[in-house]
């Protein structure tokens, strides 16, 4: 399938989004809980000094003294006293919000970044199961943005949206709450004046959704330009290409630029707007306050305390404002993880799927056909037998479908109609683990994993022993190559095992076979010409890996497909020739024989005239 940039299908369903999302925030309820209830103080103690300018300034500046009782007692504070402490309750009290601001911090970073990696951990299990076309379909970027940028913006998403959530609300409530205390008639105008202004938020929500999604877009063909940069930087420096890419990377960014100033544009001009609104409020506010106090309804300290809170209110509210209108992202960035938990890979285990162990008599293709994309047929109407221990050379022309047709043996692709069958029983009715780990494969490119060379041989069979691996390199022929090395076996090889040449990543690839030893050998020859020391070479090592085993083999070099015991003309996704290579040469203007007289015949004489010169 192939993925979307933007939204899924179910971006939109909240309720069953939360109910998927649900098994994932369940472990750390306790601690989101606790973050919740640490943010309610800590929201609330915003008024705090907002509170304290009432008394100071009718009791410190107004130089009166506070009498109060406590318990029957009658208490009183000087001016003076006060002076002193209300200025100490308002550091101590930010030193308590800070204490409170920490501590929900904390929770929330680490809620936060375990319920990602929860996440992630469940998405990467799903990638490295997904069947080949599917990595055939989706680019590089697309994959990194939706498999390991989304989990960090739901989740997290969700936890600080918690968090700025409560904080935000309980700050307001509690600036509302002094604001109610210095003149509940001032609260009034003051909150109708700020939901008034806060009204354009609404409206810009959707333009802000279409730009992200655009930006989401435009990200992921980045990644992928940076990767082909990276993987393709030989053909890029061959071809001159580097102009190309930086057009590319040039236009993209300035695209991403473009989308988000036409968002400024357009939604820039909110918060100018916001602030003029806020403005009559304030100005409003002045002027009844100044009537309410000059009227002996409202002292001179409530009107300092309900105005600072006033303006301090701004801020939660905006906060709270932005985290709604954010809060869509997240569920979009859920229903697009979601969409990739639901993705079943189209390769699986029938339901009873039984162990494959070894192969007893031959591998049989009945009828198959078989189309990478629909109504393009790849394969048609194949008829093959392949007797165990037989080693079949596969040649035709480029394009005409080899590669496709031993892909279809350790089920990379299943077939559209037909039957391969091995024993006599269909591959689909194996395990596809037991199927796969009867093949060992040689692929005509070699990837080879950042690590040691020893790790990329043991990965043939990680439980091998010392003996084993000794003699698996041995028949690779790569013995005196390993000697050669600083570290040996230890070597590290770069990220795609660049180090190495194309002889040399091909053997190792063939120990990593050999270290397998399954009695399915698939090779697909490299094509690339090898000078004649190392093509000597890389035949003694295939040689060895092909020994006893039942051996499709790719060839494009006239002594392997001699060696074999029959060979498979392929052309344009039809066996238009089976035979040994006397039988086949027997034909009169057949396809193996013009194939022969145009490729090959001239390796036979080169291979003649070198046994004359000997
Ligand atoms: N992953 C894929 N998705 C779609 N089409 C594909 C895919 N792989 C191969 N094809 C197409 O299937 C056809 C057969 O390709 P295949 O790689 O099997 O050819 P081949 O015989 O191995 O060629 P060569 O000798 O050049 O390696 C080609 O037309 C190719 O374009
Ligand atoms: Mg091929």
């Amino acid at each position: 399938m192939k993925l979307s940039a933007t939204t899924a299908q179910n971006s939109f369903k909240y309720g069953w989004l939360l109910s998927r999302i649900w098994p994932y925030i369940k472990p750390y309820m306790f601690r989101i809980i606790l973050g919740f209830l640490v943010a309610i103080p800590l929201g609330l103690l915003d008024g705090v000094t907002a509170f304290a300018l009432k008394p100071y300034m009718d009791y410190v500046i107004g130089g009166k003294s506070f009498e109060f009782s406590l318990l029957n007692h009658p208490f009183v504070i000087t001016s003076v006293q006060m002076a002193v402490i209300l200025p100490i309750g308002v550091i101590l009290f930010a030193a308590i919000q800070g204490v409170l601001r920490y501590t929900n911090g904390y929770l929330s970073s680490w809620t936060s970044a375990h319920i990602t990696n929860d996440v992630k951990f469940d998405l990467f299990e799903r990638l490295i199961h997904m069947h080949p076309q599917f990595f055939d379909e989706n680019s590089s970027g697309i994959i990194i943005s939706r498999y390991m940028g989304d989990p960090g913006t739901a989740s997290a998403g969700i936890v600080d949206n918690i968090k700025t959530i409560t904080t935000s609300l309980f700050g307001a409530l509690g600036l509302i709450a002094v604001m109610l205390y210095s003149s509940w008639k001032l609260a009034i105008i003051g909150v109708v004046v700020l939901c008034v202004a806060f009204l354009p938020v609404a409206l810009i929500r959707k333009r802000i959704k279409a730009a992200s999604n655009k930006n989401m877009v435009i990200g992921g063909n980045i990644t992928t330009n940076i990767n082909e940069t990276y993987n393709g930087n030989k053909v890029m420096a061959a071809y001159g290409l580097q102009e190309r890419q930086n057009k590319y990377f040039k236009d993209q960014t300035w695209e991403s630029y473009n989308v988000g100033m036409s968002l400024y544009k357009r939604s820039g001009w909110m918060s100018p707007l916001m602030y003029l609104i806020a403005s009559f409020g304030i100005a409003t506010v002045l002027g009844v306050g100044t009537y309410l106090i000059n009227s002996g309804q409202m002292t001179a300290g409530s009107f300092a305390s309900f105005v600072t809170s006033l303006l301090l209110l701004y801020k939660p509210v905006k906060t709270l404002g932005n985290t709604l209108t954010g809060i869509q992202n997240i569920f979009v960035a859920m229903g697009r993880i979601f969409e990739l938990f639901d993705l079943e890979p189209e390769i699986k285990d029938s339901p009873n799927a039984r162990e494959l162990k070894g192969l007893n008599e031959s591998i049989k293709f009945e009828n198959v056909e078989f189309e990478y994309i629909p109504n393009h047929p790849v394969l048609k109407n194949l008829n093959l037998e392949v007797k165990k221990n037989e080693t079949l050379a596969i040649v035709g022309n480029s394009g005409g479908g080899k590669s496709t047709l031993v892909n279809l043996l350790p089920r990379f692709y299943d077939i559209k109609s037909g039957a391969i069958k091995f024993d006599g029983t269909d591959i689909r009715e194996y395990t596809i683990e037991s199927l796969r780990q009867n093949i060992s494969m040689v692929f005509q490119d070699n990837f080879l994993f950042s690590g040691t060379i020893r790790e990329n041989i043991m990965m043939g069979n990680p439980s091998a022993s010392e003996q084993e691996l000794r003699q698996a390199i041995e028949s690779a022929h790569l013995q005196e190559m390993i000697a050669d090395l600083p570290d040996g076996l230890e070597s590290m090889l770069g990220e795609r095992g660049l180090t190495l040449s194309g002889g040399q990543r091909q053997r190792v690839a063939i120990a990593r076979a050999m270290l397998r030893n399954a009695p399915i050998v698939i090779l697909d020859e490299a094509t690339s010409a090898l000078d004649n020391e190392s093509e000597a070479i890389v035949q003694k090592a295939m040689d060895n890996l092909m020994k006893n085993r039942t051996v499709f083999i790719i060839a494009h070099r006239l002594s392997t497909i001699k060696n074999a015991n029959r060979i498979a003309v392929i052309n344009e996704g039809e066996l238009v020739e089976l035979g040994t290579h006397e039988e086949l040469m027997s034909i009169p203007e057949g396809e193996y024989k013009t194939l022969y007289e145009m490729q090959f015949k001239k390796q036979d004489t080169e291979e003649e005239s070198t046994i004359g010169a000997l």
